[in-house]
């Protein structure tokens, strides 16, 4: 299947990431925010990835143009109407998300496919804000985009043959590997690693060791290429605190609800590397 245009709703850092990577695979990408300032913000971090990458010889100048050409911003929802996918990446909130899901059933046209890249949070309950639930599933990148090799397609109950077709033909076109599975909160890799993320910051709270000990124990003894903080702080706390209550909002198992300290530092609005400090300092 062809992908002429893909619309990508939500600039962080998933949204941004997920542009790169389809523009990269020669994918026309309409990317939609809420603020003029966040679309420019998104372009100048997508001029920067790309010029590392021409740094670093992995593409040429040309190439890099080309990509960068692909890309358009818009603050307009109705640019998203004639797409053939939109991958929603906004924040991991189900009330913002639906609000959004109910918006692109209204301006997009009625073939368009509608994919969450949410990380635990119910796709049928998505589906059914919208006239066209057999149309929606969850296709969930991982962090950086550009950089991990799979991608989880999620099937909810609702979902056609057809569309979780095109969603596993949309991440091949994208040169990812991609792995079917069900609609339950944390689908495979996050129900298995949240759980890890979370009993590192107990052990830290129950002063173990250091955050830099349990990073460098885990990267050594486990061969892991880096160590549960620094991935605390990559995946975003707020993201990663959310990711547990929906977690332990499925399951309500004691080891997923969020240890204290998660809160307490999201609270602190220290987010990781997204706002300059989390477990560690990025200033
Ligand atoms: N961070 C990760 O490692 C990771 C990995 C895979 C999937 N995800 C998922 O991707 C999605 C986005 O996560 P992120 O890490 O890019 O977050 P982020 O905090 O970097 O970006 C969130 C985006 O949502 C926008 N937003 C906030 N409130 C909104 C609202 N009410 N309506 C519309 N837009 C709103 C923000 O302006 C921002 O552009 C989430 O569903 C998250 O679970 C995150």
């Amino acid at each position: 299947m062809v992908f002429k245009r893909v619309g990508i709703v939500g600039s962080g850092i998933m949204g941004a990431g997920i542009a790169e990577v389809a523009a990269a695979h020669g994918h026309e990408v309409v990317l939609r925010s809420r603020s003029q300032s966040s679309a420019d913000a998104t372009i100048a971090k997508l001029e920067k990835s790309l010029d590392r990458q021409v740094e670093k010889e992995r593409c040429t100048r040309e190439e890099r143009d080309e990509v960068l050409g692909r890309v358009s911003v818009t603050t307009e929802l109705d640019s998203l109407s004639d797409v053939d996918v939109v991958i929603e990446s906004i924040v991991e909130d189900m009330t913002a998300k639906r609000h959004l899901f109910t918006e692109l059933d209204r301006v997009c046209d009625d073939g368009v496919v509608f994919a969450t890249n949410t990380s635990t949070l119910p796709v049928v309950e998505l589906a059914m804000e919208t006239d066209r639930p057999d149309r929606v599933c969850g296709i969930h990148f991982f962090n950086p985009a550009p950089v991990m090799s799979l991608v989880e397609v999620v099937r909810p109950i609702t979902a056609s043959d057809e569309t979780i077709s095109v969603a596993l033909s949309f991440a091949q076109a994208c040169g990812k590997e991609a792995v079917e599975v069900k609609d339950r909160a944390g689908f495979v890799v996050n129900a298995l690693l949240f759980p890890y993320l979370n009993d590192a910051v107990r052990l830290l709270e129950q002063g173990v060791a250091t955050k830099e000990g349990i990073d460098t124990a885990m990267k050594g003894g486990c061969g892991f290429p880096m160590g549960p903080f620094a991935l605390l702080d990559l995946v975003g706390l707020d993201t990663s605190v959310a990711i547990l209550d929906a977690l332990y909002a499925e399951y309500r198992e004691a080891h997923y609800a969020p240890a204290p300290l998660l809160r307490r530092m999201v609270a602190a609005e220290q987010l990781g590397r997204k706002s300059g400090q989390g477990f560690y300092n990025y200033r």
